[in-house]
């Protein structure tokens, strides 16, 4: 690098003209302005940005690329930006189309010609793919520490509740009893294999493309695993047009972001059943309720409502993405400019979704004894009875389901429970049936006999909620 001198003869971008402009001796048309300008939403790139240009900096000051003093009066601009875009001073001026121009015509205003010489070895197309991907991998890592917090909500709610009887459904038909802990703790498992799932998708997307320049790498003699260990990845990307034009991180982080919606969506319908009257399993304080305009007796859960609808919002936004991506030609395209709304309005919702769900969650009350007597309802230990008929008689499985049947017919006919149906009707049906098989039939036995891994009995609750917590931890 022969001359590192700053004072450039004639500034290359004055005023009125694209940076890009030196080719140019026309204006672009108004309505070219409006189709191509970004800054309005990639300004939230600002500090991933601003960090992206340091570390390019920093490397090509100790690659002699540029000189010493130049890279401090870069280093020293950006730091000067980086204090007015954090008091809101920065002027965000829709004239530099990007933020990367904004940055860089405003780095030319602090230090002059010198700002020029930030953006050797560098190409807007790695600059963006680069800046993107921090910010999907910080949106990444947010949305890991909220599922934290809602697995933490659940699991001291499943705690209080590890015993709390409840029906388990199938087809929304009361199947089996269940406790109100085991149902909360399925969704600690759900919310985990989501912040598993953030986490993959961050270790795949951690590598650096800054340094792949426009598309076919760099003649300057750049070192891009310096940079990409500075900023925070475990290597620089290997090819170097997949680097400026690959979006699969993005796609992916909406892709599990998708199904943690639709987590969260389950979990809030169940809440929205569970509130009705009818079901009256809990109740939510008026923090997380709203009433109605016309009727005074209502309280609505809105809250679940709209973490349901959230569902909604983020697979618009990752098939806006996916539509977008596919079948651009290698390399870098300017559709690739509408990756980022789509993106930011996902994580937006997914991350007012997650607060909302963990604030509900700790908000809730359950009626114990409402959910209790709801458990034993619908017949709900038949299973226990033929399991009962098998284990003790030795009957087989399909002969024990029939007989059970049969006798939930009975319980119809004489407008009773099974724990209610007298010794005598059950006899009727098989004669070898004893007293002891009360002892099966009520909710709360059927719950401690489900003691196999992963079952509803409370010992096995208990233990799960255990292990979460160590892993939480
Ligand atoms: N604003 C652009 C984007 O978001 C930055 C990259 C522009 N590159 C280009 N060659 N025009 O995609």
């Amino acid at each position: 690098m022969t001359d590192h001198s700053s004072d450039a003869p004639e500034d290359p971008a004055p005023a009125g003209q694209a940076m890009w402009g030196g080719r140019f001796s026309g204006k672009p048309a108004e309505l070219m302005q409006a189709i191509n300008v970004s800054i309005g939403f990639d300004r939230r790139l600002a500090s991933q940005d601003l960090a992206g240009s340091r570390a390019h900096a920093a490397m090509l000051r100790k690659q002699a690329i540029i000189s010493s003093e130049d890279a401090a009066a870069i280093l020293g601009g950006l730091d000067t930006i980086g204090r007015e875009i954090e008091a809101g001073s920065f002027p965000f001026r829709e004239e530099f189309e990007d933020i990367h121009m904004n940055v860089e015509a405003r780095l030319r205003e602090l230090i002059g010609p010198a700002a020029g010489r930030l953006h050797t070895a560098r190409s807007r197309n790695d600059q963006i793919a680069l800046d993107f991907r921090m910010w999907v991998r910080e949106a990444c890592d947010r949305t890991g520490l909220q599922l934290n917090a809602l697995q933490k909500a659940l699991l001291a709610k499943a705690e209080a509740h590890a015993a709390t009887l409840m029906p388990g459904f199938t087809h929304l038909q009361p199947a089996q009893p269940v406790t109100f802990g085991h149902h909360l703790m399925a969704y600690v498992e759900m919310f985990g294999r989501d912040a598993a799932r953030f986490a993959d998708a961050r270790l795949r997307m951690n590598e650096s493309p800054l340094g792949a320049a426009a598309l076919a790498g760099s003649p300057f003699p750049i070192d891009r695993a310096m940079t990409a260990k500075a900023l925070g990845f475990d290597r620089a990307t290997a090819n170097s047009l997949d680097s400026v034009a690959d979006r699969d991180f993005a796609l992916e982080a909406l892709a599990c972001a998708t199904i943690c919606a639709v987590h969260l969506s389950r979990l809030a319908e169940e809440i929205v059943i569970w509130m009705t009257p009818q079901f009256g399993f809990v109740a939510l304080s008026d923090a997380f309720t709203t009433g109605s305009s016309i009727m005074p007796q209502k309280k609505n859960p809105d809250a679940a409502e709209l973490v349901r609808a959230k569902a909604g919002r983020m697979l618009a936004s990752f098939t806006q993405l996916v539509v977008v991506m596919k079948g651009l030609p290698l390399t870098y395209s300017k559709d690739m400019q509408e990756d980022k709304v789509p993106t930011f309005e996902a994580f937006d919702a997914l991350e007012l979704a997650l607060g909302a769900m963990a604030g509900m969650v700790a908000d809730l009350t359950a009626n114990a004894a409402r959910m209790a007597s709801a458990a034993g309802a619908g017949f709900s230990t038949a299973t226990d009875l033929a399991d009962w008929l098998v284990r003790e008689l030795g009957l087989p499985f399909r002969d024990a389901h029939h007989i059970t049947g049969a006798a939930v017919k009975r319980c119809e006919a004489l407008g009773c429970d099974l724990p209610g149906l007298p010794l005598a009707e059950l006899q009727a049906l098989e004669p070898r049936i004893t007293a002891g098989v009360h002892d099966v039939l009520t909710p709360s036995a059927s719950v401690a006999s489900r003691t196999s891994y992963g079952g509803t009995a409370p010992d096995q609750v208990r233990a799960q909620i255990k292990r979460w917590k160590e892993t939480l931890a």
